[in-house]
């Protein structure tokens, strides 16, 4: 400790000097008397002087813990945070959901969701270039802690890439991990670990997230659903443009393990078994909705299963490392639910969503290290409303719980039985015995519905394509559940926290970008170092080159609806 020491031999001139000494010793007669008492006094100031001394080094050192520390309040050295985001869960889910729950387990009406204990704040949501937000300027906001434009996957309306939170923690020795229930090339988890003009660019997007991007490899685990974007293209079960074999190209020269079906995702034992850096691509695409998921539970982990299994690899990996781990989590379909206008998918989605986020907060609860969670969304999906006013009739002040209690399908998996059996449709099915089916086998069994109109039942004879939107349409009437949007709004969404150091920093109603700016913070990494990197070695005909490529791209004021709409 060169601090103490040198500070105590600082403090000698405190000690009594030798002048100060001697001259109390001219009024003494004997020689004698006058050596005995001055080597009397030299013992005493001795003693005195280690006293002294030993004092001085323990101010030292404690003045200079409270240097150390000042900065940050009681700053722990090793830290975990944890980011959840609720893909298009508006505050009207919440109502939706707390309620439904009441009803079907009999709850009192002062029972409350887990999130609904964790309140926090609100997060304003509109990007660079629209007041209503995608997830790609979302996801950019929380990954950047800056505004940019829809469709922007982690760069800025400049075009320039923006260094994320989890490519600075990674660099600062942290463990890094992504847990979606869509693809992990989809927007949310892309602005982590990847840069390019717009969201469409999956097939890149899938290279960089397993390391070959400029930044090399910041990700150590991902687990989630998108498989068809790491299989090359002349593989059945593919959706890249390209011939590049993504899973085989992050094994053999990434060195990831890699997992892709609930065999593979068991085997991780909750994350007692797991090898980082870890892929498990669980779906082709999407895993299905949790409505749907339940009875295939030996097909697909749950987002709370990923999310516990997820927690406790990167718990043990950071077990001997004086840094913790980064893991983003995201209830990525609540907003699937909310583009389908499907309340009976959505209330099973938020439920997940809440389980996880207990899960996190369990977790917490029993860590040795500081943790902190902190969870929002992206935008509100749909323009959902807790009400509904038929056509034709007054207003009624009440909603239905019961009808979506009486779902057992999500709407996507009514529409994909339907077109499916439609297209093995024998030609001796006549259009009254199809609606008779679908009445019977979809409507009823399926939506929970036992009185469909004729012209309900007529349009998704006649339009199979549509018939998404109609189920949606069917079971929401009844509930008396509202929607204005196929699409995203503005309205503000809620901000939930575990809370802990420096989580005031947003409190109440904050800006998308101060979450994103939190992020950082709290875990004391440069996102703007990550950033002078990536621009210096993108380069510009890296940029260029993409930039070519995103001409197509609708980006300006009105990002292409259709597509969003279809890929969410
Ligand atoms: C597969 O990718 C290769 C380039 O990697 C391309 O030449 C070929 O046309 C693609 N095939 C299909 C069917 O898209
Ligand atoms: C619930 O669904 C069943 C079919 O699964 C149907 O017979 C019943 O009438 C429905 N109940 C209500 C209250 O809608
Ligand atoms: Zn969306």
């Amino acid at each position: 400790m060169p601090r103490p020491a040198s500070m105590a031999s600082e403090q000698s001139p405190l000690l009594p000097s030798k002048d100060l000494a001697s001259s109390r010793e001219d009024g003494n007669t004997t020689a004698d008397k006058s050596r005995r008492r001055s080597r009397l006094r030299e013992a005493g100031l001795f003693v005195w002087a280690l006293v002294a001394t030993g004092a001085v080094i323990v101010l030292a050192v404690w003045a200079q813990h409270g240097q150390q520390t000042a900065g940050h309040g009681s700053r722990s050295a090793k830290r975990n945070l944890v980011f959840m985001v609720s893909d298009g869960m508006g505050p009207a889910s919440l109502s939706l959901t707390r309620s439904y729950r009441q009803f079907v387990d009999g709850l009192p009406e002062d029972d409350t969701l887990v999130l609904d204990r964790h309140f926090w704040g609100s997060s304003r949501t509109r990007s660079s270039n629209s007041l209503v937000t995608d997830s790609a300027a979302g996801a950019t906001a929380f990954a950047c802690g800056k505004k940019s434009y829809n469709g922007a996957i982690s760069v800025l309306p400049d075009h320039e890439p923006c260094g994320s939170v989890l490519e600075a923690a990674k660099r600062a020795g942290y463990m890094t991990g992504l847990v979606v229930t869509t693809d992990i090339t989809d927007a949310t988890p892309a602005c982590f670990a990847s840069h390019v003009l717009g969201r469409q660019m999956q097939d890149d997007i899938a290279l960089q997230e397993i390391g070959a991007g400029v930044l090399g490899r910041s990700v150590d685990l991902m687990l989630g659903g998108g498989r068809c974007h790491f299989l090359p293209n002349t593989t059945a079960g593919s959706c890249r443009m390209d011939d590049v074999d993504v899973a085989a190209l992050a094994q053999d020269e990434y060195g990831w393990s890699y997992a892709d079906g609930r065999a593979g995702f068991d085997a991780l034992k909750g994350g007692e078994r797991v090898k980082l850096p870890m892929l498990g691509l669980f779906a082709p695409n999407d895993v299905p909705f949790e409505l749907d998921r339940r009875d295939m539970n030996d097909v697909y982990p749950s987002l709370s299963e990923m999310a516990q299994t997820a927690l406790r690899a990167l718990e043990k990996a950071t077990a001997g490392s004086d840094k913790g781990f980064f893991l983003m989590i995201e209830g990525s379909r609540i907003d699937h639910a909310g583009h389908i206008n499907d309340p009976a998918a959505q209330v099973h989605e938020v439920l997940e969503y809440d389980k996880a986020f207990k899960a996190v907060v369990d977790f917490i609860g029993q860590s040795k290290t500081e943790t902190v969670l902190v969870a929002t969304s992206d935008h509100e999906t749909g323009g959902l409303a807790t009400a509904l006013q038929e056509p034709g009739h007054l207003p009624v002040y009440n909603w239905y719980p019961r009808v979506l209690a009486n779902a057992s399908a999500s709407c996507e998996r009514l529409a994909a039985a339907l077109q499916d059996y439609v297209a093995h449709r024998p030609s001796s099915l006549s259009d009254g015995d199809l609606k008779a089916w679908i009445n019977h086998e979809l409507v009823v069994s399926g939506l929970g519905i036992p009185d469909a109109t004729d012209e309900e039942l007529a349009l998704l004879v006649k339009d199979p394509e549509a018939s998404i939107n109609t189920f949606a349409a069917i079971i929401s009437l009844r509930a008396h559940i509202g929607w204005s949007t196929h699409g995203h709004s503005a309205v503000d969404v809620n901000i939930y926290s575990s809370g802990g150091p420096e989580t005031d920093m947003i409190r109440g109603n904050v800006e998308n970008t101060d979450v994103g700016k939190f992020l950082s913070h709290y875990l004391d990494v440069d996102v703007d170092k990550i950033t002078e990197e990536l621009k210096e070695k993108m380069g510009k005909t890296n940029l260029e080159a993409v930039e070519a490529e995103s001409t197509a791209l609708a980006w300006g004021g009105e990002y292409h609806i259709a597509e969003e709409r279809m890929r969410f």
